[in-house]
């Protein structure tokens, strides 16, 4: 009663983590899943784990459709302990003739259990397995998310289960894409992309290119976090190939903190330039907006315009911890310029202009500053720092 079936005999047997709010670093207020796949066949195999904590969520749902005892072969996609810290109790439990994860895989796992004992049978891109009426498939995916990252596509369904790629923080009671708002589902998703794959766009083209090229056809995505696209994989496909080419837009981001409202009120000046020249602009600021949701409005961003008042001789903390986590998800093609007002030092924008420039954001234009409090002119300079912004955006489209 109540299983998940994607195609006949291909189940859902994941964990829904309703409480999660921190993914390393990026905030994920709406939970996440940890999704795994149970395949009924000659060979009953299981595809990933879930999170330790939810083992018995796994074993419930497997345990509805057959003896857990019953799985002939575990496949491991991905190494990271979201989907592996069940894995020991799972491999004692269920006692698999064979687990399958890459050369990489093999060693993460050594690495994280040390249980040499396991069934390992490393495979590579190409390799192909049979479950009896069913073929598999494994696609090497290095670093999307970790080295060891795979994909697994069965053959004779189209099912292609993709890991962490194409996957969303987002706990929800549906597990297809044609049950949820699609909107939401692509905020959930670009958020994912954002935070988690950004730096390794360059390998996200390569790979889309490789898939491809193998012409395999997709029928359904099924990532190991979130939705399940079944209705639309293309649009998932899609938005991945805008998202790792990071097209430029005519959108441009204002993100600032402040001390005493100067600076913000220089943010919102720069917004009210480049709104003038018809920019679609996001204003955040980081006393309310987490580092995290700041990186989904760089995702499609042209040009980035940050401020920050001076405190002790350098910029606010908040913002200097932003740019450290950009710095890491290295977005690319972007243009950039700095804001701020300071007391007497004023080292802050020239800080923030400093680590624009170290991860290669264009500075396209100078900085404004001002000591205290802007007065009109000031106020001006920064509209009509936005508005020569937004010109050179719409130049370079
Ligand atoms: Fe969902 Fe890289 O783990």
């Amino acid at each position: 009663m109540g299983e998940i079936e994607l195609k006949k005999d291909i189940y859902w047997v994941g964990a829904i983590d309703w409480n999660l709010r921190d993914f390393h670093g990026y905030s994920t207020p709406k939970g996440t899943t940890y999704n795994a796949f149970l395949v009924l066949d000659e060979k009953v195999t299981l595809f990933d784990t879930v999170k330790r904590g939810f083992k018995d969520d796994l074993l419930r749902k497997i345990s509805v459709i057959i003896d857990p005892k019953k799985i002939d072969y575990v496949v491991v996609n991905h190494a990271e302990m979201d989907h592996s810290s069940s894995l020991p109790e799972i491999m004692d439990i269920c006692r698999p003739k064979k687990l399958f994860c890459s050369s990489r895989g093999k060693q993460a796992l050594l690495q994280h259990y040390h249980r040499p004992d396991w069934p390992f049978e490393v495979v590579e891109t190409g390799h192909e397995i049979s479950l009896g009426r069913r073929t598999v498939k494994f696609i090497e995916t290095r670093m999307l998310h970790w080295p060891d990252s795979m994909f697994s596509y069965l053959q004779e369904d189209a099912l292609l289960i993709s890991s962490d790629a194409f996957g969303q923080h987002w706990a929800t009671s549906e597990r297809f894409d044609d049950q949820v708002p699609g909107a939401e589902l692509m905020e959930h998703a670009a958020k994912y992309y954002a935070n988690i794959l950004l730096l390794y766009s360059p390998l996200v083209q390569k790979l889309l290119g490789g898939v491809r090229e193998m012409g395999l056809r997709v029928d359904i995505i099924a990532p190991d976090h979130g939705i399940i696209w079944r209705k639309d994989p293309g649009a998932i496909l899609g938005a991945y190939d805008a998202w790792s080419r990071q097209d430029k837009a005519r959108k441009a981001l204002v993100v600032f903190d402040t001390m005493w409202e100067s600076t913000a009120s220089m943010g919102r000046a720069v917004a009210d330039g480049l709104i003038q020249e018809g920019l679609s602009v996001q204003v955040m600021d980081l006393r309310f907006t987490h580092r995290s949701d700041v990186m989904t409005q760089v995702l499609d961003s042209s040009a980035l315009i940050f401020g920050s008042s001076t405190l002790n001789n350098g910029m606010l903390p908040r913002m200097a911890d932003l740019l450290h986590y950009m710095r890491g998800l290295k977005p690319q093609n972007k243009m950039g310029a700095a804001f701020g007002s300071y007391g007497w030092s004023g080292e802050g924008v020239r800080m923030v202009e400093q680590a624009l420039q170290e991860m290669k954001v264009e500075i396209a234009l100078p900085s404004v500053k001002v000591q205290y409090v802007p007065d009109e002119q000031c106020l001006q300079e920064c509209v009509e720092l936005g508005r020569k912004m937004g010109r050179l955006v719409l130049e370079r489209m």
